[in-house]
């Protein structure tokens, strides 16, 4: 048996305006992960996947076109030049909530891929992996700008560019960050989807939010490069600030970022697609616990503290 692993991710700064072209930073969340096991199976079984969580199983040449795992599958096997004709069982599991911001349909893709990739003895690099994974997003997102895919290959903080640029950035003084989940399942689709309608009706507001949230963006990839937490926390509230004209927090959102601030966190925001999801906050280790619990306190459904390096 072959076992492919990949993390979640957070958004630190960038969320919505990267998918027009404006840079976004994000950074994995090893806290939480995707698994996929790959087996032998009797002969004349095919392919079978396994999506424990969801209580499915079906055969790979049963499944619709559009579904997201056979789709990974398949190009998968493909870019690796293997038959379909195997007699494979796939079995999958994860603990990134689902449509939470974290990146869950990614990092499925990404396990399955690399426990795939394991199985038949190849070897595919980062951004192969990343690129693969990118052309299944498509079906979870719709348009998606490729950095979901882009952090979980490549597992280290990124800035990235739709289409343009990525690069692995210095930190250069680790920080915490507090993830709290506010338990509302959003769509990645659904937000970008309503933020493109909000464009289309009025492209010159929207395209000088963007510009705002790139320029945060990059300030924001100084400040972790001085291992300037200070400045990290401000840009942090300026981000959500930005995002609330764009439409996507929501009171849950709203609720978990002002107790963290009351907890003493450095700064706050949502992290993804918002409207749901997790939220994001900057914290110290002498600030951690009580904002954690601020959090809670506040009805966090979960709360993961991860540190950043
Ligand atoms: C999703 O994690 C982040 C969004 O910017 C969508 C995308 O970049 O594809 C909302």
């Amino acid at each position: 048996m072959t076992i492919g692993y990949a993390p979640g991710k957070v958004i630190l700064f960038g969320e919505h305006a990267v998918v027009y072209g404006r840079p976004a930073i994000a950074v994995p969340v090893t806290q939480v992960q995707a698994q996929a096991e790959v087996e032998d199976a009797e002969k004349g079984q095919g392919i079978t996947i396994v999506a424990r969580d969801l209580g499915q199983t079906y055969k790979l040449n049963e499944a619709p076109p559009d579904d997201a795992l056979r789709a990974i599958v398949v190009s998968t096997l493909r870019r690796i030049k293997v038959g379909l004709e195997h007699d494979l069982t796939i079995t999958i599991s994860s603990s990134i909530p689902v449509a939470r911001g974290l990146g869950s349909g990614a990092a499925v893709s990404t396990a399955i891929v690399r426990a795939l990739v394991g199985h038949f003895d190849k070897w595919l690099d980062s951004r192969a992996i990343s690129d693969l994974v990118f052309e299944t997003e498509k079906i979870h997102h719709g348009t998606p700008s490729g950095i979901d895919n882009t952090v979980i290959a490549f597992q280290k903080p990124v800035y990235f560019v739709r289409g343009e640029r990525m690069e692995i950035f210095w930190v250069q003084h680790p920080f915490l960050l507090a993830i709290a989940d506010t338990g509302v399942q959003s769509p990645t689709k659904v937000a970008v989807e309503d933020v493109r309608r909000g464009w289309e009706e009025d492209p010159v507001k929207y395209e000088g939010l963007f510009d705002d949230i790139g320029t945060i963006a990059d300030m924001g990839r100084r400040a972790i490069e001085q291992g300037d937490i200070e400045a990290m926390g401000r840009l942090m509230d300026e981000n959500q600030r930005l995002l609330r004209l764009l439409k996507v927090s929501s009171p849950e959102l709203e609720g978990l970022i002002g107790a963290a601030r009351q907890g003493g966190a450095l700064g706050a925001k949502l992290s993804g697609a918002g409207r749901g999801g997790n939220m994001i906050a900057l914290v110290t280790r002498e600030t951690c616990s009580q904002v954690s619990m601020m959090l809670r306190l506040a009805g966090a459904k979960d709360v993961i503290v991860t540190e950043v390096s």
